[in-house]
């Protein structure tokens, strides 16, 4: 069990004290930007208290999986829960366990490690630990949301001077008149490893004149912008933005905080690369994949598809038609992303004609991963918006890709849905 990790069981009025406290959502609204369009997304909050972040998230439409260590900041989390509508209810779990025992559970297109959870953690190996089980947690290409207090440099002298008291959380008074007071007492520092270790003393004034005292030992690391920056490049990450404040400012060293927006790197897990009509092994991948495909989606073997197919390769030389080809690490084709620039219907717009993943390559990331990478290059040529026509069953994977319905109805009861293209960012391969 980690160091610090009972200290907001000490008491159930712990719990409420944290949402008479912490009642900001400037990271909530960040966290919201990031996410942008994207809905249905399966997220992990780790070290998520009350709910505080997790609970709108949940409201936005994703799936959220919250762990704590303190069962009493979990009691009020799920009291909290079993408020919201039932829809919502049933996209959360609440999982009691100790973040530093590293078995998170897995498959999230997001890790939150926010709320300054680092400052929870006793030591450097705890922090990078949470690093190391964030990537495990994620699909390839999922992202990880850091985000602390910064505190760069040597720590203060009212951190470092043994002996010194310190009033501070959870410092405060209940409705009820209970009175909360909370101190610490640096015990020992060691400056040049930037750990620190107080005694902490809780006291709560009860209104009937009852007094309780709490006393536990608590250490921490004041984490620095470049050990953050270094475990998640070690641990598979490549960082996407940095900020200095959740209104979405640049990171500086002047700032006062360091929050890292870091996407799984892919690198080893697929290729995607643009099918070459002169390579036969991509011809023979395309025709494989294609007639999968078709089989799926009930289109039987004719001579119309062979002339169909025919016709796709010899159109891909027209230089606004893509055919992406994902291969896995054995060079196995596993996905395909067709799409053109329309110039018939939504003129100038992106059109996502055909698309597929092999069953037993699914829900790994590859999908959205291919919608991306195709957004993305449609976006190098200027193209702002993307649409498509899909089966009402297979609408939450597009909404998890950012894609919203218009309302419109194509033929077979298709629906039409479309999305902003964004860039490719760099560390998308
Ligand atoms: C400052 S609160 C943050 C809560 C929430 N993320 C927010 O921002 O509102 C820190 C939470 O981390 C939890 N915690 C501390 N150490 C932990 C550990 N080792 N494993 C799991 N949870 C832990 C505490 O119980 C507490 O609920």
């Amino acid at each position: 069990m980690a160091l610090n990790s009972r200290s907001y069981d000490l008491s159930p009025l712990i719990a409420e004290a944290y949402d008479l406290h912490e009642t900001h959502t400037t990271d909530v609204e960040m966290l919201r930007r990031l996410i942008g369009p994207r809905r249905g997304l399966r997220i992990l909050e780790p070290f998520c208290g009350t709910g505080r972040i997790l609970m709108p998230l949940a409201e936005d439409g994703h799936t959220l999986v919250g762990l704590d260590a303190a069962g009493g900041m979990l009691a009020r989390a799920r009291a909290k829960v079993a408020a919201l509508p039932g829809d919502v209810q049933r996209r959360v779990k609440l999982i009691e366990a100790d973040a530093t025992a590293g078995d998170w559970p897995g498959g999230f297109d997001l890790v939150i490690l926010g709320g300054n959870c680092f400052y929870e953690l006793a030591s450097p190996e705890e922090q990078e630990g949470c690093i190391a089980s964030a990537s495990a947690a994620l699909l390839p290409a999922g992202h990880v949301f850091v985000d602390n207090d910064h505190m760069e440099g040597p720590l203060p002298e009212s951190w470092t001077r043994p002996g010194r008291h310190r009033t501070g959380w959870p410092s405060l008074t209940l409705p009820d008149g209970t009175r909360l007071e909370g101190y610490s007492e640096n015990l020992d520092c060691d400056a040049p490893a930037r750990i620190w270790r107080a005694r902490r003393t809780v006291v709560v004034h009860h209104p009937d004149g009852r007094t309780d005292t709490h006393e536990y030992l608590e250490q921490k690391h004041p984490v620095s912008f470049a050990e953050v920056a270094g475990w998640l490049t070690r641990h598979g990450f490549a960082i996407e933005q940095t900020f200095g404040g959740h209104d979405g400012r640049p990171y500086a060293p002047d700032e006062s905080r360091a929050t890292f927006w870091a996407k799984k790197t892919v690198a080893g897990e697929f290729r995607i690369s643009s099918l070459d009509p002169g390579r036969p092994e991509d011809v023979r991948d395309f025709q494989a994949l294609f007639r999968s495909y078709h089989r799926e989606i009930g289109v039987g073997p004719s001579t119309d598809e062979d002339d169909y197919l025919a016709s796709v390769l010899k159109r891909l030389a027209e230089s606004d038609r893509w055919f992406l080809l994902a291969r896995d690490r054995s060079g196995n084709a596993i996905a395909f992303a067709y799409f053109k620039i329309d110039r018939d219907e939504r003129v100038g717009w992106g059109y996502l004609l055909e698309f597929f993943v092999r069953p037993e390559s699914r829900h790994r990331g590859l999908g959205r991963l291919l919608v991306e990478f195709s957004c993305g290059l449609l976006a190098e040529r200027n193209v702002r918006r993307a649409w498509l026509t899909t089966n009402p069953a297979a609408g939450g994977f597009w909404r998890k890709c950012g894609f919203q319905a218009t309302g419109e109805i194509h033929v077979n009861a298709q629906r039409i849905m479309a999305a902003d293209c964004q860039p490719i960012h760099s560390s998308a391969t």
